[in-house]
């Protein structure tokens, strides 16, 4: 057996590399993720909560991110005081970031929007780490805990607003289950989000102030029926883009214009005299309805989008986004089932559900 060291030296490389692994793999191969591409576990290696197992948990962590200290702080969530001594900065926004499936703290696609709006400034970023509880090839046991985890969060958001976190300044923006983590956990928490800001997902209006859903695959596997008080939809066919889309409006304002439930459909009379609003983060909390993007040009990529401040790793090849663009035939009939009463029951071997 090797000496201490070395073992130590063999974790570190092996840290090294999931990194540079991670900060390399282009966003489209996020598209892929599915079991048989990702690490070794087995389905024997799934971890299944229950709906009375202890929060806080170790698997269920948060961490921080400010302007100030733009490095992973993880929440001491056993601490009656840990925010007041972070570099949390209470006048700033606090963006609640949760992974999907297959997620981590150091993911792709989810990294592009925290590093964006470190990037941009004036945000506290809290990020969801659930990864164990959603590894690969565990789908299954993923939506399964997804009660489980959101109540965990719920409970810790609870403790960090006794020490300052305030509601009205609190917006959670999920990416695929993560955007149903922040619809599931709006009924354990005993204050009211502000924002929920999802791609296309089942989200009910009820579940903060503003609930504010980007379509980016309407007529695929998306849901195209209208779902929050706002819905945006997005020219380009992809779920990973809507995570590009949302980082670009931190830099530039995108204007939507309003439309019918899809974008092919035109605008009802009633509401052709309503107005274009900025998609993504500076949508206003008033926006209602839905608003169309017509923009053909891959979101925050630095040479097609122009924007010094975007992300390589949201630009595509050609080739690939010519097969993304295009709309496949619906092979699959998508269930219109509400979040909060049938997610559990309706999604049992849907690998199509998060894939993209
Ligand atoms: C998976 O197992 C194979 C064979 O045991 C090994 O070569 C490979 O490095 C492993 N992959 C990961 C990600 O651990
Ligand atoms: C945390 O996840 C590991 C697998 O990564 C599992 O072995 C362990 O039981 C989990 N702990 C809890 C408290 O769920
Ligand atoms: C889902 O179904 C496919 C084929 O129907 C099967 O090969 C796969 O193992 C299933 N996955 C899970 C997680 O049950």
């Amino acid at each position: 057996m090797p000496p201490l060291r070395v073992w130590a030296l063999l974790i570190f490389t092996h840290f090294i590399i999931i990194g540079v692994l991670s900060q390399r793999k282009p966003i489209k191969e996020a598209l892929f993720l599915n079991s048989d591409t990702f690490g070794n576990a087995t389905l024997d290696d799934c971890v299944w909560k229950r709906d009375r197992d202890v929060c806080p948990d170790p698997n269920i962590t948060l961490n921080l991110y400010t302007e100030s200290y733009p490095f992973k702080k993880q929440v001491d969530l056993f601490s009656e005081d840990w925010l007041r001594q972070s570099d949390w900065e209470p006048s700033h926004e606090t963006i609640l970031l949760i992974h999907g499936y297959a997620g981590g703290d150091d993911t792709l696609p989810i990294i592009v929007l925290r590093d964006a709006y470190i990037r941009r400034g004036g945000y506290n970023v809290l990020m969801v780490d659930w990864g164990k509880l959603c590894q690969p090839p565990c789908y299954v046991a993923a939506v399964h805990n997804l009660r489980p985890v959101a109540r965990c969060v719920a409970e810790a958001l609870g403790n960090l607003r006794k020490t300052g976190l305030r509601p009205d300044r609190l917006t959670c923006v999920g990416h695929s289950l993560g955007a149903h983590l922040c619809g599931i956990m709006s009924n354990y928490l005993n204050f009211r989000l502000n924002r929920i800001i999802a791609p296309a997902l089942r989200l009910d209006p009820g579940d903060a102030r503003a609930v504010h859903v980007l379509h980016t695959n309407a007529g695929r596997y998306g849901e195209s029926a209208r779902l929050g008080h706002a819905d945006f939809y997005e020219a380009l066919c992809s779920h990973v883009w809507s995570i590009c889309y949302q980082a670009e409006s931190l830099f530039r304002a995108k204007s939507a214009a309003p439309c019918g439930r899809r974008c092919s459909v035109r605008v009802p009379p009633a509401r052709s005299s309503a107005l274009p609003v900025p998609l993504g983060q500076p949508a206003p909390m008033t926006a209602s309805g839905a608003y169309c993007l017509e923009d053909f040009s891959a979101p925050f990529c630095p040479k097609t989008s122009g924007l010094v401040e975007g992300d390589e790793r949201c630009c595509l090849d050609k080739q690939y986004a010519a097969a993304a663009t295009t709309q496949p035939p619906r092979t699959r009939p998508r269930p219109i089932t509400r979040l909060r009463s049938r997610i559990l029951h309706s999604y049992t071997n849907d690998t199509a559900f998060d894939s993209d």
